[in-house]
């Protein structure tokens, strides 16, 4: 290759990275595998390195923020960041209102109503009046630490201002990071100029901001903060909501919602609020999605208490959402994890609310035939915040003539099965359990994220391996050769032995993340978390009954009956005992919070052989310690346990200056501490 080949090849993979950068980062929607990603790098970095006078810096390979996310340290959210509430009329804020007064005896509540903003949640702790901490809601439990990325908000102090009320000893306080509208507008203006991917919206600009690794790119966006919760401040207990926003936090200089906020006490001058801030929401320059409603007295709130992840005096009432006119191009069917067929729209591409949707789903044949949605139709699609797109209507009065009505397969579109509908007439399953769509929907949420977390066993590997009649269920994945998994297209042997080495690592998986992996329906992470706490192995999940279920706090009827079908099938327990002999038998970790969890916090990485314990034992070891166990080395490794053998991650660690322990010292450690 010639130097203006290279040249230009260097500039056709900066501009894919780019791409794929911003479905990642900005979007969290990849639309390749890290595998795939990492080859371009490396080639990009390669001819980079043949003809250094073309590297710019804007290379991706020059990006210090490069790494993924990976690259934050966690922190524990104690209390949990809760999440609100939504409800979407009237009717629902009389109840909330009726609930409260009941709970609490009273005639009348006072409430203080703010604005929703749509931004990103956060924590800060000060410590003698100076921030020392600052970090993302994360999933509520476990955020992540973005201290220097808020220091570079100018809106946040760095010293707590003190002479009207000198600030408390610790503090902590949360609220939310984003950007205005018409900064957002700023920003990406600037980006395009510069040829830079622009931004979806507002809400992902902050995100996207908010979590670069590098503070100086963090500095250079225009990010803003509202506090609005104060959760610990030694010494001091305002009584009322009203105070915390009015006088406590800003004597400290802290901002929070300014005008407009209103202490309310009824419901009509709530919804007169809303009304106004709904009126004003097109031309207020900050993004709000609706209007939260707090009790006013902080004694209430402990009285009232919290239902399983959201408080009992506060609700959030939403806007009505954003939607658009579109054209329905056709209606696909797609089958899922349990063999639902789920017919899908496939739209012109429309703009909402600072989104491009391209596909909606409609749900069931139930939903096609009340909503009479036809290929080709007009509809209306409504996106609510910011979760997936929904076809509220067609409109009849626009058809001309050419419009097809959906047509529910009788055959299943991925094995040719029969489709049988459900009891209610809604749902169309395919009834096959050995459909290849299925095997693969249920493998591929075994390897997700939020379940067994495999890295490098993306969806088209799945498919790759269901299709080629290597592996029908999860517990197939295990007994795959190298053989096996290079026998698969565009998969090299580092790549197999990387997969293979994360599935090794994952049957040390914590209960919770094994309980989502089971792919139990309507148990997600949350129940999944729920569940874990409460019993310590599946095996004893597996004996529980209805009623056992229905006395645990969170678990409600649907989800009872749920888990105890899914024991009770003898084809799940099948799949268990397989799990089981393959010495996947994760147990509940009793990690006292107190005391006697000297791992915790800490992010581990094992490699190579170990002598004295199997991986797994060594991984269970250091999670019952408080470890969290991952697969591969990023900045947020604390330590590489490396035996024999190790290779490439080690060279890893040493280039992160990430510190590499032989099994000995490591277990010096443990054995010391436990
Ligand atoms: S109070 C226990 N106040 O909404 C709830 N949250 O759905 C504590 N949010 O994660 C939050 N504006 O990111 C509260 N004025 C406001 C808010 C607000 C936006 C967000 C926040 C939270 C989410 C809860």
């Amino acid at each position: 290759m010639n130097r203006s080949e290279a040249e230009r090849e260097i500039r056709r993979l900066r501009r894919l990275m780019h791409h794929h950068d911003y479905r990642y980062y900005v979007l969290d929607a990849p639309e390749i595998e890290d595998a795939e990603y990492d080859a371009m790098f490396d080639r990009l970095r390669a001819l980079e390195e043949a003809y250094p006078e073309l590297v710019t810096e804007d290379s991706p390979t020059q990006r210090v923020g490069g790494a993924p996310r990976e690259g934050f340290r966690t922190v524990e959210h104690v209390p949990p960041m809760l999440s609100l509430r939504a409800v979407y009329d009237e009717e629902a804020l009389v109840a909330f209102d009726q609930s409260c007064r009941r709970a609490l005896g009273r005639e009348q509540i006072d409430y203080v109503a703010e604005p929703k903003y749509d931004g990103l949640a956060v924590e800060l702790v000060y410590e003698g009046g100076r921030l020392v901490q600052a970090s993302t809601r994360g999933d509520g439990y476990v955020g992540e630490d973005v201290t220097g990325n808020v220091r570079t908000i100018p809106s946040v102090p760095l010293v707590l201002h003190e002479e009207i009320l000198p600030p408390p000893r610790r503090l902590v306080v949360r609220g939310e990071v984003y950007i205005t509208r018409s900064a957002f507008a700023a920003l990406n203006a600037r980006r395009e100029a510069e040829g830079e991917a622009t931004f979806a919206n507002p809400r992902n600009a902050a995100a996207g901001s908010l979590r670069q690794l590098d503070p100086r790119v963090t500095a250079a966006r225009p990010l803003q903060i509202v506090l609005y919760q104060l959760v610990e401040a030694t010494g001091i207990s305002p009584r009322r909501q009203w105070d915390v926003l009015d006088r406590f936090l800003p004597a400290w200089h802290l901002r929070s919602p300014d005008e407009p906020k209103r202490l309310c006490n009824s419901v009509e001058s709530l919804m007169a609020y809303y009304g106004e801030i709904l009126e004003g929401r097109d031309d207020a320059d900050v993004e709000m999605d609706g209007m939260v409603v707090k009790v006013d007295r902080l004694d209430y709130w402990t009285m009232l208490g919290t239902r399983s992840r959201d408080p009992r005096w506060a609700v959030a009432l939403k806007f009505p959402a954003r939607g658009a006119v579109t054209r329905v191009r056709d209606i696909v069917v797609q089958v899922g994890r349990t063999g639902r067929l789920t017919p899908l729209a496939m739209l012109d591409p429309v703009r909402i609310g600072g989104v491009t949707v391209r596909r909606a789903s409609l749900h069931n044949r139930g939903e096609v035939m009340r909503k009479d949605i036809r290929i080709g139709d007009h509809v209306l699609v409504q996106r609510a915040g910011d979760v997936i797109p929904y076809v509220v209507r067609s409109f009849p009065d626009r058809r001309t003539g050419s419009e097809q009505p959906f047509v529910m397969p009788t055959k299943c579109p991925e094995c040719d099965s029969t489709v049988v509908l459900s009891e209610d007439g809604r749902d169309d399953r395919c009834a096959f359990v050995g459909c290849p769509a299925q095997q693969k929907e249920r493998i591929k949420h075994f390897a997700s994220k939020g379940a067994m977390d495999i890295d490098g066993l993306g969806d088209k590997t799945v498919e790759a391996l269901v299709d080629c009649g290597l592996v029908e269920s999860a517990p197939d994945l295990y007994g795959l050769k190298l053989q096996d998994w290079v026998r698969l297209e565009r998969m090299g042997e580092k790549s197999a032995q990387n997969i293979m080495e994360a599935l090794e690592q994952s049957k040390g998986v914590e209960l919770r993340r094994f309980l989502v992996a089971l792919g139990i329906p309507l148990v997600g992470e949350h129940l999944a978390r729920i569940l874990a706490e409460h019993y310590p192995s599946v095996d004893a999940l597996g004996r529980a009954t209805e009623e056992d279920l229905l006395a645990i706090d969170g678990v409600g009827p649907e989800v009872a009956r749920s888990v105890v079908a899914f024991f009770s099938d003898p084809r799940n327990r099948e799949i268990l005992q397989a799990f089981s002999r393959l010495g996947i038998a994760p147990r509940a970790q009793r990690v006292d919070r107190g005391g006697r969890a000297p791992l915790q916090g800490l992010t581990l990485v094992f490699t190579g052989r170990l002598e004295r314990y199997s991986r797994e034992e060594a991984t269970r070891r250091a999670e019952a310690l408080g470890a969290r166990v991952t697969g591969s080395v990023s900045g947020e490794t604390d330590y590489v346990v490396a035996g024999p053998g190790a290779g490439s991650k080690v060279a890893r660690a040493r280039s992160l200056g990430v510190p590499v322990l032989d099994e000995e010292t490591f277990l010096a450690m443990i054995e010391e501490e436990a």
